[in-house]
């Protein structure tokens, strides 16, 4: 869910109908976690700072108007939490429908097919349809086709940059839950990625306007991938070979030893 508190003084609130005790500064999502209860997420992990912007972890919180993000939510004594209402089962799924209706549909020849987030999360809220489709001919209808019927990213957007020697990044998968910005910030203190415009047209960059990973600061620290929750940033040796029967986790491009840190 969210990193842990370190906090040594601890919180007894109730997350559908379990009570749990946590430290304070705990999240909520941490929270249930710590119940049992495992809330669909996509832009939040164990590591990284939580960040808010996926909208998938959202929660009631009894006397609290709204439906709060629960990976932002620190608790407090006596929460009484519902993460399994009427209300967030079917926001949750409007929210993943919307990624879905914006996403190429190759799951089956996708390097990530198995192993990608966005495709459980889908599972998870029980999606089983996208509503979602512009009149034909329309700039998204042409946005949505080109991207489900082939796989390849809409013209409008950037091309796959093939640049990095270890790692593609491929824009038409991308969800923008911000994670590979954060990895490389948090993880490795580099600053290579930012998050350029806003809205529909928001996007990763690597460094300023028109770099490539290769003239970017990247240095290949692999965090980014390792963050990655769909097939956006994916190793080559994945693409092209498949995925391995063992792997090891490391975030160094120098080094095959593994120093065990994984970034979810
Ligand atoms: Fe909480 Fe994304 S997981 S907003």
């Amino acid at each position: 869910g969210t990193p842990a508190s370190k906090s040594d003084v601890m919180i007894t609130l109730v997350v559908d109908g379990i009570e749990v005790t946590v430290p304070e500064g705990t999240s909520v999502m941490r929270a249930s976690a710590e119940a049992g209860i495992q809330v669909p997420k996509l832009c939040a992990t164990d590591s990284l700072e939580a960040f808010g912007s996926c909208r998938l972890c959202v929660v009631e919180i009894e006397g609290r108007r709204g439906t709060p993000a629960s990976c932002t939510t620190p608790v407090t004594d006596g929460m009484v939490v519902h993460t399994q209402s009427n209300k967030v089962r079917k926001i949750r799924k409007g929210v993943m429908e919307l990624y879905i209706s914006d996403h190429p549909l190759d799951c089956l020849t996708c390097a990530a097919n198995g192993d990608c987030e966005l495709q459980d999360m889908a599972g998870a809220v029980g999606l089983r349809d996208v509503r979602y489709e512009a009149p034909e001919g329309g700039a998204l209808a042409n946005h949505f086709e080109a991207r489900n019927t082939s796989g390849e990213a809409n013209p409008e957007w950037l091309p796959k940059d093939d640049s990095n020697p270890y790692f593609t990044y491929d824009p038409a998968k991308c969800i923008v839950c911000n994670r590979c910005v954060r990895a490389c910030e948090e993880v490795q203190g580099t600053f290579a990625l930012t998050i350029d415009g806003r809205g529909f047209d928001s996007r990763v960059s690597a460094g300023s306007f028109g770099d490539d990973f290769l003239n970017s600061d990247c240095v290949s620290c692999g965090a980014c991938v390792q963050a990655c929750p769909t097939a956006t940033l994916q190793e080559k040796s994945v693409i092209e070979l498949g995925t391995p029967e063992r792997s090891v986790v490391t975030t160094c491009a120098y080094c095959g030893v593994g120093c065990s840190f994984k970034a979810e």
